[in-house]
Formats: structure tokens, C-alpha cells, sequence
């Protein structure tokens, strides 16, 4: 995307100092793997960009760009044991290639080197960006409990649901845009505003991910269609569906995501996602997506940086908004 090309280039660059492989090779070269393989890098442009509005240019802010990037690899190499996923943008998952061992500890020094990024910066810098990073970390773990909870019951409310992706995922996003407004000393409301804003984004960019788990193209979104439906995840489309499906229809999405039986997954993943369709559970999570797009432009109206950069952020959100990977 032409809008992040600048970030993009110092990025990859950073990244390759990042990833100079040590011994043991078994430790640093999935971290490279994973790291190497891409994805689209939103958190830390998001970082950059945010950082940007402040009057804080690429190299200052690189630092906080990496530690939230590294950190969000981490978390994927860890939430692809615990989804028993095989495929990660495209490839064999770390723990496939390798094995569950090597992405448990591999993944634990990502997490360290996530904090080791922080390292160079002055007090009392450091310490807000320490605070916020820990903070968000404790609440992705969270997050991540309530997911793998909901797995073998009924998945609670949808406001629960809505609590739970705050937690695992939006929270980083925020994390990501605040931090580059901590570096540039913006006010305590346009921090929060800025968090705010990340906070709606995260959540319609999971929502997104779950539509695309069921709906997307395996070649671009690079991970296995029916993913969620396998795991029984209670996603958005779960809950929606149950909220405007009949009582068959709920019954019958309740039973079908309690059990798991690996000889007959494709015939579950066609049966549930026909289910998704015909209770109209994707089209209305298509438009609680842009209700929460639009949440995230109300929030960004806040801040009391330029026109300019606010349109940047707008078109970064309308682009996250239309991906399919
Ligand atoms: C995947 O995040 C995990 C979620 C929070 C949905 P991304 O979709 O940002 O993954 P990459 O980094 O682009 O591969
Ligand atoms: C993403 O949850 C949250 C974290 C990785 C912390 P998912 O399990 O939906 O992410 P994907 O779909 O595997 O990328
Ligand atoms: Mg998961
Ligand atoms: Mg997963
Ligand atoms: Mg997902």
C-alpha cells in the first residue's frame, strides 16, 4: 500500500537487524521464519504513523514499532499451538515445522525481545511505554483464555464475545497508536482518544478476521477457511446467528460447534457456514464491521492533530477495512 511505503522500506530494514540469526539456531530461527514471512504490519506502521502526527519521525519510533510487531508475532506463534492451526500467512505454522517445544520457547524470547526493543529509551518515556505494553500483554492473555473458555461452552453473550476481542485483540491496537503519541508527548486526552480509536479499529478488524475465517479465500488470507468452525469457536457469526436463526436452526449451530470429530470436519465446516448464510449471520456481521469503522472515524475526529494526518489514519482504516488477507 502506497500510503505505508516509506514505513514499509525502514521497517524491513529494521527487521533485518532484528532477525540476524544467533545460536541456538533452534530458538532464533523460527522467530525469523515467522517474522520473515510478513503479513501486512499494520501495528507498527500504525505506531509510526501515530508517532508521525507528534512531530516523532521514523527512527525515533522505530523502537516501540518493533517491540509491538515482535510482540504480535509472539502471540500468533503461541495462539497457533493453542488453535491447532497449520497454516500461517501461507505456510506451516512454527510448531508444525518445528514442534510445540520450539514455539513455546521460541515464542517466550520474542516476548522478551519485544521488551528488549523498548530498551534505549529515556526515562520517563520508557517507563509509560512499559507500563502500556505490560498492561495490553496481561489483557491479550486474557483475552485468550476467554476464547479457549468459550471453545466448550456456549460462548456467553455477544456482549461477552464483544469484551473478549477487546481483550485479545483490540487492546494491541491501541497499544500500537498510543505509543507513538507517548513518544510524541501528545496530551492525556489525545492519548486516550488515540487509544479509542484503536480500540473500535481492533474490533472491526476482528470481527473481520473472524468473517474472513468462514468467508475468505484460503490463498489470500493464508490461513485454513473453517479454521474457527473446526475449534468451535464462538465467533461473531456464531452469535449472530443464533441472535436471528429460529429454534431449529440454533439448535442445531449449538450442536454442531460441541463436538469435534476430525473424520467428518469439511462436512461440519459446509453445514455451519451454510447456517452462517441462511440466518443471515453474514450479512449483519458485514454491517456491525462498519458500525465499528465508524466508531473508530467518530473517536478520531478527537484528536487535535492536522486534517492531513487525520486522513492518513482515515485511509489506513478504510483500507484495513476492504483487505482480505
Ligand atoms: C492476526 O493478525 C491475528 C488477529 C488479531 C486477527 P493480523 O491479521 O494483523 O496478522 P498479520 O500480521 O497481518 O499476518
Ligand atoms: C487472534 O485470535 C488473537 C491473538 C493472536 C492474540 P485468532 O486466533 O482469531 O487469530 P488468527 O485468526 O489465528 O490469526
Ligand atoms: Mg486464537
Ligand atoms: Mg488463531
Ligand atoms: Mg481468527
Amino acid at each position: 500500500m502506497n500510503l505505508f511505503k516509506a514505513y514499509q522500506t525502514a521497517f524491513e530494514s529494521a527487521l533485518e537487524d532484528f532477525n540476524q540469526v544467533q545460536t541456538p539456531e533452534n530458538l532464533y530461527l523460527p522467530m525469523k521464519y515467522l517474522l520473515d514471512l510478513g503479513g501486512k504490519r499494520i501495528r507498527p506502521f500504525l505506531t509510526l504513523m501515530a508517532a508521525e502526527a507528534y512531530g516523532i519521525g521514523v527512527k525515533e519510533a522505530m523502537g516501540a514499532a518493533m517491540a509491538v510487531e515482535v510482540f504480535h508475532n509472539f502471540t500468533l506463534m503461541h495462539d497457533d499451538i493453542m488453535d491447532k492451526a497449520f497454516l500461517r500467512r501461507g505456510e506451516t505454522t512454527v510448531h508444525e515445522k518445528w514442534d510445540v517445544n520450539t514455539a513455546i520457547l521460541s515464542g517466550d524470547a520474542m516476548l522478551i525481545r519485544a521488551y528488549q526493543s523498548l530498551e534505549d529509551y529515556p526515562q520517563p518515556i520508557f517507563k509509560s511505554l512499559t507500563r502500556l505494553l505490560s498492561k495490553t500483554a496481561i489483557e491479550v492473555c486474557e483475552g485468550q483464555q476467554y476464547d479457549m473458555d468459550f471453545e466448550t461452552s456456549l460462548g456467553g453473550s455477544q456482549e461477552e464475545y464483544l469484551e473478549m476481542i477487546r481483550l485479545k485483540t483490540a487492546v494491541l491496537v491501541g497499544c500500537a497508536l498510543q505509543m507513538g503519541a507517548i513518544l510524541g508527548n501528545a496530551s492525556k486526552e489525545d492519548q486516550q482518544s488515540i487509544y479509542d480509536f484503536g480500540i473500535q479499529l481492533g474490533l472491526a478488524f476482528q470481527l473481520q478476521d473472524d468473517y474472513l475465517d468462514t468467508f475468505g479465500d484460503q490463498k489470500t488470507f493464508g490461513k485454513k477457511i473453517g479454521g474457527d468452525i473446526i475449534e468451535n469457536k464462538k465467533t461473531i457469526l456464531y452469535h449472530l446467528a443464533i441472535k436471528h436463526g429460529n429454534e431449529i436452526q440454533s439448535q442445531t449451530l449449538q450442536t454442531l460447534l460441541s463436538f469435534k470429530n476430525r473424520s467428518s470436519e469439511e462436512e461440519k465446516i459446509k453445514k455451519v457456514t451454510d447456517l452462517f448464510e441462511v440466518t443471515m449471520a453474514k450479512d449483519t456481521t458485514r454491517d456491525l464491521i462498519q458500525h465499528h469503522s465508524d466508531l473508530a472515524a467518530t473517536e478520531l475526529e478527537k484528536l487535535t492533530i492536522t486534517a492531513e494526518q487525520k486522513k492518513r489514519l482515515l485511509s489506513l482504516k478504510d483500507w484495513l477495512m476492504q483487505r482480505a488477507s
